[in-house]
């Protein structure tokens, strides 16, 4: 892992001061005219604790909270430093009341850079199964492992960026390009995960979309995602609601921007939408090094700052630690809102239950020996055992395995040629079928593509304990099988008519700092081609076979054009990113075990210009990069909709080896949508409350005989009392316009986690009968989509996703009934004059599909009316 913060480091250290270091800056830009995105104040910071459903956490945290120290506190809001400890980042500790360093690390798809842990398949592979009941079972999964490893807070799950833009390096770590899968699979795996103890952390908060350009440098300031208040609610923001409504304990915010305003001290987006608005209890956490100011992020919301370093990693300061401490005895950050953080940080922590006999971390991130330094960020560091090994895999192959499966999306299947029997005569090619030949894990990060690709490369990743290749999975069931692990097409290759080519192409991205045959994170030297030539060895086989099976490893959209329509490619299957799993799941499906049940959690375009062209890759060398959010919410299907393109596949599609009915479709009325608004919110309860005078200096003296590590990050103040004095003086903070310490009155859009409760009144419910009307078992995923009215009063997509269920096996002849709910919140639009979700009254002129795809409808409702089958 060192290299990688060592190069942000280095970077870091040749910074101007002012680009990175704006202590006292808060980043609102005055608004120069009308059209100039602006993010206005929001302030006071809402405190937490008034959702009865965290009471007894809080009243846990108040107790403790109220007896510590100003130290203790702070301890609690500021990592340690850069590779001060095992995990990505970890907090002070307050040993007095049984509080560790708490252990944050990634990642979404495991417990990252360690060992004997499970290697599940990413978020994307997740989306496409479109089972709610896996994306639980893998989030219980990942909890349990970061408990067995220790691991406090796991960095996970991603719902943003959202797919935005299709070259983006880190879509593969979230659930889809659309705001009702990510918030679905962003919510069950939070519930997952949490129902272990682990506590998740929702990321990245907001307006992530591409990797280039998101943190600042030496030339750049980290791009400014311009986003409408209507496309923020109806688009992005949709997954995070999803996501504290589940009870999430933390969100971590982007490195970005978001209207001119760095994510990290953008009050309006922390205190006004997520605490307030989204009435968000848990705490908020910096993307590594995204702190850019001490008390501007303080008064914006920001309740802890990873993994603490300030400008400069490694210099051993801070924005926050004595920093912060200092702030409070100057009275410039009120005592209340230290206080604050503190409870939401120890409230998440009880209850999740971490105070019961919550391991602590038996691993380290740093190195795979057995002993090894405590802090290799030091400049002395003490060593001793960092390394248990422990294996805390469980059966978590078997959901693994699972979710790679029923994730693989058979996209065209002429002739019916698979599934392959085992004693079909296959010829298989490409590296992407096989092992990586310098090895498994032999780069950092997966910082490479070579065999098959498994998973794209950054943070977001695990090390693979084992895999399980295509290949090995293909020979162990097929004696017939001959196998060319090379890119280029061997030319001395015999085909019989009898034969079958199955070709292994891939497309790979990754997070930012690590650059890929040229692709810095987002795909801008590949573009959404196959790499390695992979367009060529399919046309290559297709030129010598008269059967192709093309088996695809992808990040997200690929362009099929160069080959889909040649007559010998009979059949494509997209098997997304693996995991472990890799070769079993595809084999369990390419020799017919199980009939492919996966479905496009994206649009596959015929051409990259089908997409608006506001949504490429920004690159610019100096300046801020402005990224206006010109299309809206017409991302993805929405995008191709409105503008009538024809996609390749379009999202949802996914084919079986046997075929559904949906017959017998009904719609009735729950709760009766009589205001256009919903019932006014709830409101707010009591808040822990605790004294605001300022605590006296002595709390943050460095104690005696403490044994200081350099360059590790303490509370501690060599003077604190010329601090408290500075208090009493005429020197005042410039705080930013708009600071105010009277709270706001309550949103009321708000009223609960996630906004207004009655958002989530089941408005209409859908029946629908699925029968497998083919040969073979299978699964079939029910999507469905709303159409809603003109009388709304703006223009809306033609189709949304709202609601999927997926039928457990269904026999040949056997039927299973659906029930889809629809919520008030899934027929309403933002209204961004009256801040609050405005639904079409008694839900007139709303049309209800159900469907396999966007464009393969099945069922037509009319609310208030009749369904009919198409
Ligand atoms: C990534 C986060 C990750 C963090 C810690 C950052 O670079 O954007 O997703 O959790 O590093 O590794």
């Amino acid at each position: 892992m060192a290299p990688r913060w060592l190069s942000i480091a280095l970077l870091a250290a040749v910074l101007p001061s002012c680009t990175l270091a704006t202590p006292m800056g808060d980043h609102l830009e005055t608004r120069a005219s009308n059209d100039d995105p602006f993010s206005p104040p929001y302030y006071p910071a809402p405190n937490g604790g008034w959702r009865s459903n965290w009471a007894e956490a809080y009243q846990k945290a108040h107790s403790v909270v109220s007896n510590m120290t100003l130290a203790e506190k702070v301890n609690l809001t500021t990592g340690t430093g850069i590779y001060m400890g095992p995990c990505a980042g970890q907090t002070g500790s307050v040993p007095r009341f049984g509080i560790p360093n708490l252990c944050l690390h990634d990642s979404p798809l495991g417990v990252r850079n360690t060992d004997h842990n499970t290697a599940f398949p990413p978020g994307i592979t997740v989306g496409a199964t479109f089972d709610k009941h896996l994306m639980y079972e893998r989030g219980v999964g990942l909890g349990e492992e970061a408990r067995g490893k220790g691991v406090n807070v796991l960095l996970g799950p991603s719902v943003g960026p959202m797919g935005r833009k299709p070259r983006g390096g880190r879509n593969w770590e979230g659930f889809g390009f659309d705001p009702v899968l990510q918030g679905i699979g962003g919510a069950q795996t939070i519930k997952g995960m949490q129902s272990t103890g682990a506590i998740a952390c929702l990321k990245h908060f907001i307006g992530n979309e591409q990797e280039m350009h998101r943190m600042s440098s030496v030339v750049t300031q980290g791009y400014s995602s311009n986003i409408d208040d209507r496309t923020l609610h109806e688009f992005y923001l949709w997954p995070f609601a999803e996501g504290v409504r589940a009870e999430v304990g933390s969100v971590m915010i982007a490195y970005n921007d978001l209207n001119k305003s760095a994510c990290s001290q953008n009050s309006k987006l922390i205190n006004g939408v997520l605490k307030d608005e989204l009435g968000f209890q848990g705490f908020v956490v910096t993307d590594w090094l995204a702190h850019l100011g001490g008390v501007s992020s303080a008064l914006a919301g920001l309740d802890m700052s990873m993994p603490g370093d300030g400008a400069i990693p490694l210099f051993g300061d801070s924005y926050w630690g004595p920093e912060l401490s200092r702030s409070i005895l100057n009275g410039t950050v009120p005592v209340e809102r230290l206080n604050d953080m503190a409870s939401r940080i120890l409230a998440a922590w009880f209850k999740m239950g971490q105070d019961q006999d919550y391991p602590l971390p038996n691993f380290s991130s740093n190195t795979e020996d057995e002993k090894g330094l405590l802090y290799p960020g030091a400049l002395f560091s003490p060593s001793g055992i960092v390394n248990q090994y422990v294996n805390v895999q469980a059966d978590h192959d078997i959901t693994a395995r699972a979710v790679a499966r029923d994730a693989i999306t058979l996209l065209k299947n002429e002739g019916d040629l698979l599934p392959l029997r085992r004693n079909d005569s296959l010829k298989i090619f490409g590296t992407d079928a096989g092992s990586d030949p310098k090895g498994l894990n032999s780069c950092a990060d997966k910082g490479c593509n070579r065999g098959v690709l498994t998973m794209g490369w950054g943070s977001g990743t695990s090390k693979l304990p084992y895999l399980i290749t295509p290949q090995e999975a293909i020979a162990n069931i097929s004696s017939m099988a001959e196998f060319y692990i090379t890119d280029s097409f061997p030319s001395s290759v015999e085909a019989s008519s009898d034969d079958i080519a199955v070709v292994f192409i891939n497309s790979d991205s990754g997070e930012n700092f690590i650059t890929v045959d040229g692709n810095p994170g987002d795909r801008t030297a590949s573009g959404l081609h196959a790499w390695h030539n992979g367009d060529d060895l399919v046309k290559a086989a297709a030129n010598r076979f008269s059967q192709v099976v093309v088996v695809i490893h992808t990040v997200g959209p690929i362009i099929l054009e160069e080959w889909i329509d040649l007559d010998p490619v009979k059949a494509v299957l997209i098997a997304h990113l693996p995991g472990q799993e890799a070769g079993y799941s595809l084999t369990d499906v390419l020799f017919g075990a199980h009939s492919p049940s996966g479905h496009l959690p994206y649009t596959i375009p015929y051409q990259e210009s089908n997409y608006p062209s506001s949504v490429g890759v920004l690159q610019q060398p100096f300046g801020q990069i402005q990224d206006p959010y010109t299309e809206g919410i017409y991302i993805d299907y929405r995008h191709f909709l409105k503008e009538g393109i024809k996609p390749r596949y379009p999202f949802g599609h996914g084919l079986s080896y046997t075929s559904f009915e949906f017959s017998n479709p009904s719609i009735s009325i729950l709760t009766p949508l009589n205001s256009a608004y919903p019932p006014s919110r709830p409101s707010k309860g009591p808040t822990p409350s605790y004294p605001t005078t300022i605590p006296p200096a002595s709390e943050v003296a460095w104690p005696k005989n403490l044994n200081r590590i350099w360059r590790y990050l303490y509370p501690y103040l060599d003077n604190p009392e010329s601090a408290a004095a500075v208090a009493n003086s005429s020197k005042t903070y410039p705080y930013p316009d708009g600071y105010s310490t009277d709270p706001k009155p309550p949103p009321r859009a708000g009223g609960a986690e996630g906004g207004n409760p009655a958002l989530w009144d089941i408005a209409f419910s859908v029946q629908v009968t699925v029968t497998n009307t083919g040969r073979r078992p299978g699964r079939a995923v029910a999507q469905l989509y709303v159409d809603l009215p003109d009388s709304l009063g703006l223009d809306t997509p033609s189709r949304q996703l709202r609601q999927f269920e997926k039928t457990k096996m269904l026999g040949p002849g056997e039927s299973e009934t659906l029930t889809l709910d629809v919520t008030r919140k899934d027929v309403s639009v933002w209204d961004v004059v009256v801040q609050d979700w405005k639904a079409a009254v008694a839900g007139e002129g709303v049309r209800v599909y159900v469907g396999e795809s966007v464009l393969d409808l099945r069922v037509d409702c009319e609310v208030g009316g009749r369904c009919s089958t198409l």
